[in-house]
């Protein structure tokens, strides 16, 4: 009887299990950006505060905000509250959310020499970030775990160099055509830091990484290897060694990137987080190598419940042998999201 008991406690989560290439009858749910702008209880909390950044530094409020998609839809994997861009900022490029516009940097980069001149990063800078995981990680239940996250140091940098959300990226790009060789050296400064970042959230208790490399697609394959998965593999490779970090399964979500499924698996990340356009690949290739975590276009959300169901049933049919399948969107939730969509997903994939 006290062994059953203890299984029953100590089994492990449905979450950790995909991780771990299991087959599963259901699989875990969670949604990137699952906690923002969509939900009227992230709203009401957004509202006594000016600034984005400076709500992210109150360890008490990102643990508030991390728990609401999990009361609403009762997911599988919480994530921190927090942004990719913490780290630049902690560097000194200042960065602020403006209404409407998004990110901008007080500080960008401009010439090589702001690149060489950056203060050694000092992950203590960052420490309200583990205060919030530390937190969190307390707060919810014991059978959710806790996903850390940082940005991958390509998509850091192309903030950093461009100090702004944008299209194109026409300033980042012009300054890497010149600058190449400075480029590689912010590169490198960010991957060590990613390291130390990430390593922080572990040992505060982060139980998974995910890695976004939201600016993959400005790349094409050549400089895609060259300038974001080269240095993504090396920020793995320095994760798998250490001891702190070397059992944490991680995720690598790259926004629609210029390789097929193989270049990502390459990284060698536990985890292929799929972009909702990624869907002409062969899974077999992919079989016990890595699970596969995707991957409904966000924008499915803004259609009826029939074509919802439809969308997500073809998904839930291509991966319901594979093992180590998540259930997530190809992308973030974005603002114009019901949450009663999100609630109406989450119910049909369960049922599935
Ligand atoms: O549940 C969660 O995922 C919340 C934690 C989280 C945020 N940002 C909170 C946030 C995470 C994991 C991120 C990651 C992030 N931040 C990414 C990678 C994910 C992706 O979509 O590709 C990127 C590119 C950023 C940078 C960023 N942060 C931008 C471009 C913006 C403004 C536009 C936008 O998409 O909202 C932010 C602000 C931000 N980060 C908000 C939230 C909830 C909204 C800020 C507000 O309320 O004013």
């Amino acid at each position: 009887k006290y062994n059953k008991i203890c299984f029953m406690t100590f089994d492990e989560p449905i979450f950790l299990k995909a991780l771990n290439k299991e087959v599963l009858k259901t699989p875990p749910i969670w949604y990137m950006r699952q906690a923002g702008r969509y939900m009227p209880e992230y709203r009401e909390v957004r509202k006594k505060f000016k600034n984005f950044l400076e709500m992210c530094k109150h360890p008490e409020v990102c643990c508030e905000l991390a728990l609401q998609p999990l009361h609403s839809f009762n997911l599988d994997a919480a994530i921190l509250f927090s942004d990719i861009l913490t780290i630049p900022d902690a560097f000194g490029l200042d960065v602020q959310f403006i209404e409407n516009k998004g990110p901008v940097f007080r500080n960008p980069i401009s010439e090589p020499k702001d690149i060489h001149m950056l203060d050694p990063f000092d992950p203590e800078n960052l420490d309200y970030v583990y205060k919030a995981v530390t937190n969190i990680k307390n707060a919810i239940p014991k059978h959710v775990p806790l996903i850390g996250f940082c940005g991958s140091p390509w998509t850091l940098a192309a903030y950093s160099i461009e100090g702004k959300s944008s299209k194109e990226f026409n300033k980042t790009f012009s300054f890497l055509k010149t600058n190449e060789s400075d480029v590689h050296s912010l590169l490198l400064k960010y991957t060590d830091a990613c390291f130390l970042y990430l390593r922080k959230q572990v040992q505060y208790g982060a139980d998974v990484i995910q890695i976004f490399d939201s600016w993959a697609n400005l790349l094409s394959e050549n400089d895609l290897k060259k300038f974001s998965f080269d240095y993504i593999t090396s920020l793995i490779s320095s994760l798998k060694l250490d001891p702190v970090t070397k059992n944490i399964p991680i995720i690598l979500f790259a926004r629609d990137p210029n390789c097929n499924t193989q270049t990502l698996i390459e990284t060698s990340a536990d985890c292929i987080s799929l972009y909702w356009s990624m869907n002409n690949f062969d899974i077999n290739f992919s079989f016990n190598k890595v699970s596969i975590q995707g991957n409904l276009d966000p924008k499915i959300l803004l259609e009826s419940d029939e074509i919802i169901k439809r969308e997500t049933y073809k998904i839930l049919e291509r991966f319901k042998e594979y093992p180590g399948y998540i259930f997530n969107l190809g992308h973030g939730i974005t603002p114009d999201i019901d949450p009663d969509k999100v609630k109406y997903l989450t119910n049909i994939v369960r049922e599935y």
